[in-house]
This record gives C-alpha cells, structure tokens and sequence, in this order.
C-alpha cells in the first residue's frame, strides 16, 4: 500500500469521506444516518486516506473550545484495518492541527477503539457515556 492523506478541497473528495462513513458507521454499526450526517460537516476539514486511487480511511477535524481541535468519524474500511491506515490518518490530523495553531486535541472515543486512541497518545477523561446507543469515552492529547 502507498498510502497519502489529503484534505478534501473538492466536492468528490468530501464524498468519498462520507461513502466510508456510510460504509463503516451506518452499514458495518448500525449508526441512523441521520445523525452520522450532522450539521458540522461544513465547518470541518475532512481528511482522506487513499491507497493509490481508492479511498480507504477518513476523519474529520474542526475548530473546539481553548484552541482545541475536535477528531470526529475516523474510519478505515475493514480490508484495510490492522495495517497502520488508522495511524496515518490520526497523525495527518495532528500535524494539521499543529499547523493551525491548536494546542490540544479532544475526541469521544468508542470504547472499543480506546486503546488504539491510547496507542496515539491520547488520555481518558471522565466517564463512559452512550451516543447513539453507543459506548464512548472522551479522550485528550496535548499538542504541545
Ligand atoms: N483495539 C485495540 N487496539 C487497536 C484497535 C482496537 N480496536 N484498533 C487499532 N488498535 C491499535 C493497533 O494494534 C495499533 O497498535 P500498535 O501501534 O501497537 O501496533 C494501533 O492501534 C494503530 O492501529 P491501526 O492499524 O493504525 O488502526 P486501524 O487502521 O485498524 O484503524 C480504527 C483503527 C478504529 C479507525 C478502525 O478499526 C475502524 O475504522 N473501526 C471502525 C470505526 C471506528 O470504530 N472508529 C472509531 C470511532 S471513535
């Protein structure tokens, strides 16, 4: 795989980040689509791993409280899982965040992906807590 990130500047590339989204959240975990799909799309900057051509991975970062940054619906297709795809993009995320100026970076984790969260260097705070019948947990990692 030669994987790159991009920033989706273009309309097609927004929607390939929202087809695995589709593919991962709602398909794969029973997500409702209609809260997958939220108002925040277009204050955020959406990232795209592409293997070649191919679409494979994505998240999304947008502007959060005290120069924090917010990573939300990271994704990777299930072929692609297991091979550092996810580290790719959470990596981008940050050196864009960095870039930017932001100083902290603030997720809701699943539970189930808390340790890959940890792997990155991200630290639980507070509880757990159900969004969309799911289990989260909220996560911080400073940029500094
Ligand atoms: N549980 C425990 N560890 C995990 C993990 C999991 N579910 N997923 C990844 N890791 C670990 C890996 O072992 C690896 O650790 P290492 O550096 O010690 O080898 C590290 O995290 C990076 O893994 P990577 O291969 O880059 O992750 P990935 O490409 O499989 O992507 C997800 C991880 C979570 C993005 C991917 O599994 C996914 O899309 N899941 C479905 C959607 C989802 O749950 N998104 C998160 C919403 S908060």
């Amino acid at each position: 795989m030669t994987p790159t990130v991009k920033v989706a500047k273009q309309d097609e590339q927004r929607e390939q980040a929202f087809a695995i989204r589709r593919k991962v959240f709602v398909e794969e975990q029973k997500v409702p689509l209609s809260l997958e799909m939220d108002e925040w799309e277009n204050d955020s900057i959406h990232f795209v791993l592409y293997d070649g051509d191919k679409a494979v991975g994505t998240g999304r970062l947008r502007p959060w409280e005290g120069q924090s940054g917010k990573v939300e619906r990271v994704a990777v297709l299930q072929d692609y899982r297991g091979q550092g795809s996810g580290r790719i993009i959470m990596k981008a995320i940050e050196e864009y965040a960095r870039k930017l100026g932001m100083i902290r970076l603030v997720l809701n984790a699943q539970v189930q992906a808390q340790k890959f969260y940890e792997s990155l260097g991200f630290q639980v705070e507070g509880d757990i807590f159900l969004d969309a019948g799911i289990e989260h947990i909220k996560m911080t990692k400073a940029l500094s």
